[in-house]
C-alpha cells in the first residue's frame, strides 16, 4: 500500500506550537515515525504540508493515480472547508482524519468537522501516536476489510463484523474495546485482534460505544455494550454465525464493561475473556480516581459497586483472565485479585500471567504470545 501522510496548515509549526496541546515532536519527527510504522507493515509512506487549501485539494486530487489510503490532518481547515470534504470524496481515496489534540473537549467551534463524513474513520485526542493508530487502522481495514454494521441510531453505536474466509456458522468473539471509557480510544485499538482473530476461524464483531464525555454517562456506555452484544442475534439471520459459542473478550475498561455486557446480554454468551483487565475497581489506585468520577459523575458514591465486576461475581460462565507481568497501565494484581474472588464465589476461571507482556501487547496479534491470547478466545 502506498499511504499519503497530509498535514494543513500551522502543523509545520509541531513541537513549538503550544506544546501543552500539541506536545514536543516536530512534524519531520512525526513523518519519520509514521514512515517507519507504514514500513514495519511492509506499506510506503510519503509526507507532505501545505498551509494552503488549494495545496491540500491538489494533493487529494493528485493522491487518486498515486496513493491507495491518505492520513489527513486537515488542522483548523477541519473546522471550515467543505472544499476539502468534497475532494476526498470525489478521489474515492480512503482518508483517516486525525487530530492530534481532544478537538472535542476544546474550543465549541472544535467539535464540528466538515471533513469527517468524507473520511473512513475518524482518530482524535492520542496525540502523535494518532498518527501511528491512523497507519495501523488503515493496514487492518485493507487486509481484512470490516462490515461495518449499527446496531442503534447514534454514531458511535455500530461494530466491525469480520468474517473468516471459510464456511460458517463459525464461532464469535466480541470484542470490547478499553481507552478508560474516554472519547479518543476506539475500536480501531481491537483491529489487530479482530483480524488476527478472524484468520483463526472465529468471527469477530468489534464494538463501538458512547464514551466520556458526558461526564457521569456511564449508564449509556453500559447499555451500548449489551446492546451490541445483544444485536448479533438480530445478524444472525444475514451472517452465518455460532451465536451457541459466543466469546466476549474485553481489554482494559473494556473488561469491566465487557463483564457486565455478558451477564446482562439477552442471549447467553459462552465464556468471557479479560485482557489486561479492570476487574477490581476499588482496587486501581489514586491515578485512575479522575477516569472513575468522569466514567460515574454524581454517581461515583452510590453507583462504584454496581459497575464493579468483582463486586459482581459468580459470573456463571467460564472465565479467562489474561495478564501482563508487565503491565505499567493496569496492575496484574486486579487480575489477580478477581481471580481468586472468582474461585471463592464458585465461578470457572484461569488465570493466565504473561510475563513479559505490557498492556497494550496483549491486544497485538504480532506479539510472541499472540497464539496464547488467540488461543483463549476461543476455548
Ligand atoms: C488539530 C486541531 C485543530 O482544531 C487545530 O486547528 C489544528 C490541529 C489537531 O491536530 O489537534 O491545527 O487538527
Amino acid at each position: 500500500m502506498r499511504i499519503l501522510l497530509l498535514n494543513g496548515p500551522n502543523l509545520n509549526l509541531l513541537g513549538t506550537r503550544a506544546p501543552e496541546v500539541y506536545g514536543a515532536t516536530t512534524l519531520r519527527e512525526v513523518e519519520e515515525l509514521c514512515r517507519s510504522r507504514a514500513e514495519e507493515y511492509g506499506h510506503r509512506l510519503d509526507a507532505y504540508q501545505s498551509n494552503h487549501e488549494g495545496d491540500l485539494i491538489d494533493a487529494i486530487q493528485g493522491a487518486r493515480h498515486s496513493h491507495d489510503a491518505i492520513v489527513f490532518n486537515p488542522g483548523a481547515y477541519t473546522h471550515t472547508s467543505y472544499a476539502l470534504h468534497d475532494a476526498i470524496e470525489a478521489v474515492g481515496v480512503p482518508a483517516i482524519e486525525i487530530h492530534i489534540s481532544n478537538v472535542r473537549e476544546r474550543e465549541p467551534w472544535r467539535r464540528i468537522s466538515r471533513t469527517e463524513p468524507a473520511c473512513v474513520y475518524q482518530i482524535f485526542g492520542r496525540g502523535v501516536s494518532g498518527y501511528l493508530a491512523a497507519i495501523s487502522h488503515l493496514h487492518y481495514r485493507a487486509a481484512q476489510p470490516p462490515t461495518t454494521l449499527p446496531y442503534g441510531t447514534h454514531d458511535d453505536q455500530v461494530g466491525d463484523l469480520r468474517l473468516p474466509d471459510r464456511p460458517g456458522p463459525h464461532p464469535v468473539a466480541v470484542l470490547v474495546h478499553g481507552g478508560g471509557w474516554t472519547g479518543p480510544f476506539t475500536r480501531d485499538t481491537m483491529d489487530g485482534m479482530a483480524v488476527g482473530l478472524a484468520g483463526t476461524g472465529l468471527a469477530t464483531w468489534n464494538i463501538e460505544y458512547r464514551r466520556i464525555p458526558p461526564v457521569g454517562g456511564w449508564r449509556d456506555t453500559m447499555a451500548d455494550v449489551v446492546a451490541g452484544l445483544d444485536s448479533l442475534s438480530t445478524f444472525a439471520d444475514r451472517y452465518p454465525l455460532d451465536l451457541d459459542n459466543v466469546t466476549v473478550v474485553g481489554h482494559s475498561a473494556g473488561s469491566q464493561l465487557g463483564y457486565f455486557a455478558a451477564r446482562r446480554a439477552t442471549f447467553g454468551p459462552a465464556r468471557f475473556v479479560s485482557l489486561a483487565g479492570m476487574l477490581d475497581l476499588r482496587g486501581l489506585g489514586s491515578g485512575f480516581d479522575d477516569l472513575l468520577s468522569g466514567f460515574l459523575g454524581n454517581d461515583l458514591g452510590t453507583c462504584l459497586d454496581q459497575i464493579d465486576p468483582i463486586g459482581a461475581l459468580p459470573l456463571d460462565l467460564p472465565i479467562v483472565v489474561v495478564h501482563g507481568g508487565s503491565d505499567n497501565a493496569v496492575s496484574p494484581v486486579q487480575s489477580r485479585r478477581f481471580t481468586e474472588e472468582a474461585l471463592m464465589a464458585g465461578d470457572r476461571v484461569r488465570l493466565v500471567e504473561i510475563d513479559a507482556a505490557g498492556h497494550e501487547d496483549l491486544i497485538d496479534a504480532r506479539a510472541p504470545w499472540w497464539d496464547t491470547v488467540a488461543a483463549v478466545c476461543r476455548a
